[in-house]
């Protein structure tokens, strides 16, 4: 596996493999990884001639300065689970690789960035699309490789590449979970072992609501996941919403949509989880 921390070198090495005649899959990732990165690579790994990864924690996608500070870094441990996972090439930059200058480009995703995450963090999708087109410039993948965890992310990332007009190829894929239901995050380390077990009620909440809903409305199914977190003293729901799965806009009636998803943001002490699961 070749390890590059340079934009010119990597791109040299991509423009010689494009050259020839390899595709090229790319997963952008902060690092910190864990199973549900791994899939990633490995899907990443059967569909293109060379998987290229990248580990960049990302500044400008931080609206908090706590959670940049507190962001979990475990590069060696990454890197060998990137090796051992058949990833070909990592990019790992520094930020002021990345960042020369102050980062002054302004995406605009409409209604995708008014509701759920792009409401908690005010500025997160643009510097999720800031990085995601500069690394897509780099590595200049055939296919993109992102997870279902973060849907409004993937949904931003479809809306940028139609934006950009770029033939890159974003392949959705599922979450990753733990045994108890935990949707895998870098950030479920910094839980504590009191907070972790707190954490499933998350996932069980959503999955409970499959058949809750079947006799319920929106609201009610709503409230009922609400209740069900907020019974544990350790969770604070910081939104509920079950959202049109294209669109993303929030549905009042099931009849709204024939694709609907639920998604939450839960804080769990100083640690903030998003899940969702499609109806
Ligand atoms: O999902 C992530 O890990 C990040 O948002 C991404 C796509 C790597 C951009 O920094």
């Amino acid at each position: 596996m070749q390890v590059f921390d340079k934009i010119t070198a990597i791109q040299t090495r991509i423009v010689e493999l494009k050259k020839e005649g390899n595709n090229i899959g790319f997963v952008p990732t902060m690092g910190a990884l864990h199973d549900g990165h791994i899939s990633l690579i490995e899907q990443c790994a059967i569909d293109n001639d060379i998987t290229v990864a990248s580990i960049f924690v990302n500044p400008i996608q931080f609206n908090n300065k706590n959670d940049l500070k507190n962001y979990p870094r475990t590069l060696d441990e990454d890197l060998k689970k990137l090796d051992d996972a058949g990833c070909d090439i990592v990019f790992v930059p520094s930020v002021e690789e990345m960042y020369p200058e102050e980062e002054t480009q302004k995406y605009s995703f409409g209604a995708l960035e008014t509701v759920m995450e792009g409401k908690f963090r005010p500025g997160h999708f643009n510097g999720v699309a800031v990085v995601v087109k500069k690394l897509f410039d780099i590595v200049m993948p055939d296919n993109a490789y992102f997870g279902k965890k973060d849907f409004q992310q993937l949904a931003i990332i479809k809306s940028l590449v139609k934006q950009i007009n770029y033939n890159i190829n974003i392949v959705a894929c599922e979450t990753k979970r733990e045994d108890d239901g935990l949707a895998m995050s870098s950030r479920n380390t910094l839980l504590s072992n009191e907070r972790r077990l707190s954490a499933t009620k998350i996932s069980e909440a959503l999955f409970k609501s499959v058949e809750i809903k079947q006799n319920k409305s929106v609201t009610d199914t709503k409230e009922f996941i609400v209740n069900y977190i907020s019974d544990d003293a350790n969770l604070e729901v910081e939104y509920v919403e079950i959202v049109d799965s294209n669109t993303l806009q929030p549905i009042e009636n099931w009849i709204d949509t024939d694709e609907a998803t639920v998604c939450v943001a839960i804080i769990n002490g100083n640690v903030r989880l998003i899940d969702n699961l499609q109806y």
